[in-house]
């Protein structure tokens, strides 16, 4: 039987690989039809709690979320992100990793960084950590505003370089942030592992977004957003709805009552 990962990657070329992140189960659950891929992003951290950065994120605020969305999974493989400061050497990153796939059950892990988390990616590749690699914009590891990458010579070269090096360390698929148009194409024409694009442009081989941000829970105002549908409107009509109900006595009926 193929597994998993080898469907996500025979995907390239043949169909575009559909990604959202999701931090409970319910919203898994309800996505999990339409999507290949879920990632329990860190992006929670922002999303969710307000953070400023994702470098607030911790592990157990990553495992307890993603034990969450394990059981509204049923088809997509399931991804979970490390957070900032859980993989900086091979021993510490392995020993995260490892309890992260444990507790979680997740199918695969997410890192950030090229070059200087190659040896680290490598090691937990070695110890059967199937790895999502991640580059372009690196929310863990940016300070200030985020710029789109691969505008300059310097950082197309260096672009290019770490997507070499971790399709050779055994990434199974490649995050690329908001990075520029012709370099997302180049890029995902030279490697073989499947590109998942987020500001990226439709040349890469598939898409991911905050699920939040599609919903129109966040007020997030990244170029690359867009509101599928306004949930924040429908949560307030439910509101709404109840509280008229409640109050005019038409909520809870006798069916309703023990
Ligand atoms: O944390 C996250 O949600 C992510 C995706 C947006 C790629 O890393």
């Amino acid at each position: 039987m193929i597994s998993k990962l080898a469907k996500i990657k025979s995907l390239k070329k043949k169909s575009k690989i559909i990604c959202l992140t999701a931090y409970s189960k319910n919203v898994a659950q309800a996505i999990d039809k339409y999507t290949n891929i879920i990632l329990v992003g860190d992006s929670l951290g922002s999303t969710l709690y307000n953070f400023k950065s994702t470098r607030s994120v911790t592990l157990e605020m990553m495992i307890k979320h993603s034990i969450s969305v394990r059981q509204g999974i049923k088809n997509s493989l399931m991804v979970v992100d490390m957070p900032y400061n859980t993989y900086n050497k091979s021993s510490q990153a392995l020993k995260n990793c490892k309890k992260v796939m444990k507790l979680t059950k997740c199918d695969a892990v997410k890192i950030e960084g090229g070059l200087k988390k190659i040896k680290i990616i490598k090691y937990l590749i070695k110890n059967k950590v199937p790895v999502m690699g991640h580059l372009g914009i690196l929310p863990q590891s940016t300070k200030g505003k985020f710029k789109s990458k691969g505008r300059s010579i310097n950082e197309r070269n260096e672009l290019i370089r770490d997507c070499k090096l971790l399709e050779d360390a055994g990434v199974f698929s490649l995050v690329l942030e908001c990075v520029e148009t012709k370099l997302a194409r180049h890029i995902t024409n030279l490697i073989k592992i499947p590109t998942i694009g987020i500001g990226s442009s439709n040349n890469c081989d598939g898409q991911i977004l905050v699920i939040d941000d599609i919903l129109g829970l966040t007020e997030s105002k990244m170029k690359f957003v867009k509101k599928f549908v306004d949930v924040k409107k429908l949560i307030a009509f439910g509101a709404k709805r109840f509280k008229k109900e409640v109050i005019l006595k038409k909520y809870p009926l006798k069916k309703h009552s023990y």
